[in-house]
């Protein structure tokens, strides 16, 4: 089983776009997908039609059971889902007095009947991201090709090697995902040469800009459902394989 935090401290860099797509598309490669989504502005609620009636909150906070918490979108995707009340996570989790970084590793220690568990993570460094980051193995990031995008990729990499100092842990960035790349600018060209002169072996191909991707949670649909001839189907389909193509190496 593998455990995928996707996170970036900056926002609206594509974290859920990714987590959305990538959890889609590997399901429709018949791998058995969980995607916890740990915003709690609840936006993966919102891009796709949600039934379960409790979340991630009644799940850390409220001893509800993982399958109470678990709504299944497809065949093989399964979402915990995150509303407002998350927001109060952050004060909960600062008053346990031990492990409060660990709380999502521990509650989730039996699971192993997925084959992929994605984590779509808010744009912070708080305490809910170090137990998303503490529970991974992985971390994706997505990186917007725009003017900060570097910076905040250097960060990333830099607070994920201090965790690991500071936890004893293990999270590996695997992948670096360039998004919103617009070959028609110059700029969008310019940080992906950055990206790849620093990162080179853990950069994916970038994922184009494409206005259909905006158009997806208004359907409440993944980009394969709602324009699977789209660039960012192509470009999320080519993400998915270089994921499965891990599975061989390992
Ligand atoms: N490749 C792309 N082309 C065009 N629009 C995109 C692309 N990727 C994401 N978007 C749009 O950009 C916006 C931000 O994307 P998204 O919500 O995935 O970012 P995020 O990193 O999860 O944001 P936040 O930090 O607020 O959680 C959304 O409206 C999304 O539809
Ligand atoms: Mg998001």
């Amino acid at each position: 089983m593998r455990k995928i935090c996707i996170i970036n401290q900056k926002g609206g860099v594509g974290k859920t776009t990714t987590t959305i797509n990538l959890g889609a598309g590997l399901s429709r490669k018949n791998k058995k997908v969980l995607i916890i989504d740990l915003d709690a502005q609840g936006n993966i609620d919102s891009s796709l039609n949600l039934e379960s009636y409790k979340d991630v909150y009644d799940f850390l906070f409220e001893n509800a059971e993982l399958n109470e918490c678990i709504a299944h979108v497809g065949k093989n995707l399964d979402i915990m889902r995150s509303k407002e009340t998350l927001t109060k996570s952050e004060i909960f989790l600062a008053a346990e007095e031990e492990e409060r970084e660990f709380l999502l590793k521990r509650k989730l220690e039996e699971l192993d009947s997925y084959d992929y568990v994605l984590v779509d993570c808010p744009p912070s460094l708080g305490l809910l991201n170090q137990n998303a980051m503490l529970f991974a193995d992985e971390a994706i990031i997505p990186v917007s090709t725009d003017f900060l995008g570097m910076d905040a990729l250097r960060k990333m990499a830099i607070a994920i090697k201090d965790l690991n100092q500071h936890f004893d842990h293990t999270l590996k960035i695997s992948k670096v995902v360039p998004t919103m790349f617009d070959k028609r600018t110059k700029l969008s060209h310019k940080i992906m040469s950055e990206i790849q002169n620093e990162f080179y072996n853990i950069v994916t191909d970038p994922i184009r800009v494409d206005s259909k991707l905006k158009e997806c949670p208004l359907e409440k649909k993944s980009i394969f459902a709602h324009a699977k001839s789209s660039k960012a189907a192509k470009d999320y389909m080519k993400l998915v394989t270089s994921l499965l193509r891990d599975e061989k190496k390992k």
